[in-house]
């Protein structure tokens, strides 16, 4: 196996792209600019948007960088062995430039030739198409990567679905817009109109057969497959073909052809070097050093909470240098949660005084060649963190105490909304940490009773990271994600209260409402508007399980899924279900993309805004959610 430094790595792509004509760009700020789809500039195209949509680039059309990057989507999974909430994306772009050949060939040429590694452990994905929208599948880069692995004795075997059946000694798999389309906000579905997106071609790492676990995962008992997520294939670059931009009434060709490449350096360099945690690689070994903890004596839960230590102090320190100060909002209240939460974990594993400063300085040298920058602000960088460290101590002790002796006495195993405020108010637990830290000792706790108490005290901070989705999206998008589970409760209302002669023939949601057309011939009575807010109102209440399904459509039609009017489905689809966990009564099943809350408590108070006509025998009705 080679052995190469994250320094080397980076320095190795940025010029092996400058090789083949592109321009060396510094990183952005991770406060995106002119730009407030997002809180955290997330992906490296981020700062490109104007660019891809045509704008000219003052430094030509072939870019290349490592952009700071900020996930807060994916706090929860920090801890496992290939997430963390900051990385750097090593990215390359043609501004209608060069396309899928080159990208291909280049990015073939540079795992292997440059880094070394062995291509009988790469795997690839490619894009299935969307008849619906006029977009096809992408063979093309199918053949590209199948040549390229032939050449060096592979066969690369192409495959569609179902991927539950495993890999098949296959190396290129199919697969539809949830995992091989990408935008700023997801999937076709999300984007706004004016959003640039494309099919996508990820490629993925076998870190090692033994990693495959699926206990929890919907391959349970299943073989695993490159996008099941264990943690036994882990994805390491992204080949966005960012061609389309959707319009009001679909999508159209960009005026050019683009590429977008993104690629975690910690992955990249953890596979380059035969370690199966990015958290092995050398970017955090001074900082294992700092917390002098033993890995082979500790438990996994011990070891998950050191990683969430070194991803979150990492962050941090990296979000100070681009101005973000603590704070109850915004991107400050998700520093605020970060620096709260490793000081807890630090707290549980005992760690020694001063590790906190330690550790700063560790990740201020770790990466003073590459950011300067970091090197340049250390003393405010010192000065913030410690600041919040110090505000932070007073209460974390006697919080810890008093959360102790109220949960861990507990024999009811729940802990109240009520509890779980006080903690949050007198001691300035994050919600989320107050979660965790029951769950930590075997509790449960309702989020729905928090948020009501939480809401008495008008004190609901919208901002709170949770719920966003790929892209990094904001607290709109969260309010998105509400919505649309929210229509499909309206949906399954309507059907109730109207009759089954009722179908969706469109909607749309943004930030504000949901909008809604369907089959209905004459305007709705007061009393039947009134009937299914309160029908959707009591689902709301009864907090029922949101649940995503993949399978083949034939078996979702026998599940009496509803889908849109007319519209034409793929062979394997994705289905939502809403029902209740207690009885099992299904509320509501339709076929569709999502991205939806995973329960109903929280989307807030549902509201039919207007009924109107839309077309002949389509009424149109525009609702909102109130919080
Ligand atoms: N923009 C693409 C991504 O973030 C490369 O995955």
């Amino acid at each position: 196996m080679p052995n190469i430094s994250a320094q080397e790595l980076r320095t190795k792509y940025l010029e092996f792209f400058k090789s083949k004509g592109h321009t060396i760009i510094p990183s952005s700020s991770l406060v995106p600019e002119n730009d407030a789809t997002t809180l955290f500039t997330g992906s490296g195209m981020q700062p490109m948007v104007p660019y891809l949509l045509g704008e000219s680039h003052p430094k030509g059309n072939r870019l290349t960088d490592s952009q700071k990057c900020f996930r807060s989507q994916d706090i929860e999974e920090v801890g496992d062995n290939r997430h963390t909430t900051f990385f750097e994306m090593l990215g390359n772009w043609s501004l209608g430039d060069y396309f899928k050949q080159e990208q291909i060939q280049w990015m073939f040429e540079f795992l292997t030739e440059q880094v070394g590694l062995d291509p009988k452990f790469l795997y690839i994905t490619v894009f299935r198409g969307k008849e619906d929208l006029g977009i096809s599948r992408d063979e093309e880069s199918a053949k590209i990567w199948q040549g390229l692995f032939e050449q060096k004795g592979i066969a690369g075997k192409i495959l569609d679905f179902p991927e539950k059946e495993g890999m098949r000694d296959g190396r290129i798999f199919y697969y539809g817009e949830e995992k091989n389309w990408w935008s700023r906000v997801g999937v076709t579905g999300n984007m706004p109109a004016g959003e640039p997106g494309g099919p996508d071609s990820e490629m993925f790492w076998d870190y090692g057969e033994h990693l495959g676990i699926h206990e929890k995962s919907d391959f349970k008992n299943q073989p695993c497959h490159v996008n099941c997520d264990c943690g036994r294939f882990v994805e390491i670059g992204n080949n966005v073909f960012m061609e389309y931009v959707k319009t009001q009434s679909g999508f159209e060709k960009l005026k050019q052809h683009n590429v977008d490449f993104g690629g975690g350096l910690e992955r990249m360099l953890a596979a380059a070097n035969g370690q199966q945690s990015v958290f092995d690689t050398d970017l955090f070994k001074n900082m294992w050093e700092v917390l002098a903890l033993d890995q082979e004596i500790m438990t996994n839960q011990e070891v998950r909470k050191a990683r969430i230590i070194l991803d979150h102090v990492r962050a941090s320190v990296f979000m100070v240098s681009d101005g973000m100060q603590p704070s109850n909002k915004d991107r400050g209240y998700v520093l605020r949660r970060l620096l709260r939460r490793s000081m807890v974990m630090g707290r549980l594993l005992n760690l020694k005084f001063h590790w906190l400063k330690a550790l700063i300085g560790q990740v201020v040298s770790t990466y003073a060649e590459s950011y300067p920058e970091l090197v340049d602000k250390s003393q405010n960088i010192f000065e913030v963190i410690e600041g919040e460290q110090a505000k932070f101590e007073k209460t974390l002790e006697k919080g810890l105490k008093q959360f102790e002796l109220r949960i861990r006495n507990q024999e009811l195993g729940e802990v109240t909304g009520k509890e779980a405020f006080d903690l949050y108010q007198t001691y300035g637990f994050p919600w989320e940490l107050t979660k965790e830290l029951v769950e930590n000792f075997g509790h449960k706790i309702k989020q729905k009773d928090f948020e009501a108490e939480f809401k008495k005290h008008q004190e609901l901070s919208r901002t709170a990271s949770a719920g966003q989705f790929k892209g990094g999206l904001a607290s709109h998008s969260d309010k998105i994600v509400r919505l649309h589970t929210a229509t499909h409760l309206m949906n399954a209302a309507l059907r109730q209260v109207l009759g089954e002669g009722v179908w969706q023939k469109g909607s749309n949601i943004t930030e504000e409402r949901t909008r809604f057309d369907f089959t209905f011939e004459r305007k709705m009575t007061l009393e039947e508007v009134g009937h299914v807010e309160s029908l959707v109102n009591g689902w709301i209440g009864r907090d029922l399980t949101v649940k995503k399904e993949i399978m083949p459509y034939e078996e979702a039609r026998k599940l009496n899924a509803i889908g849109v009017f007319g519209e034409k489905y793929a062979d394997t689809v994705s289905i939502y279900t809403v029902f209740d966990p207690k009885s099992n009564e299904i509320i509501s099943r339709e076929f569709c993309g999502g991205p939806h809350v995973e329960h109903t408590g929280i989307i807030g108070k549902f509201k039919i805004a207007k009924e109107e006509a839309s077309s002949a025998g389509v009424r149109r009705i525009k609702a909102v959610i109130e919080y």
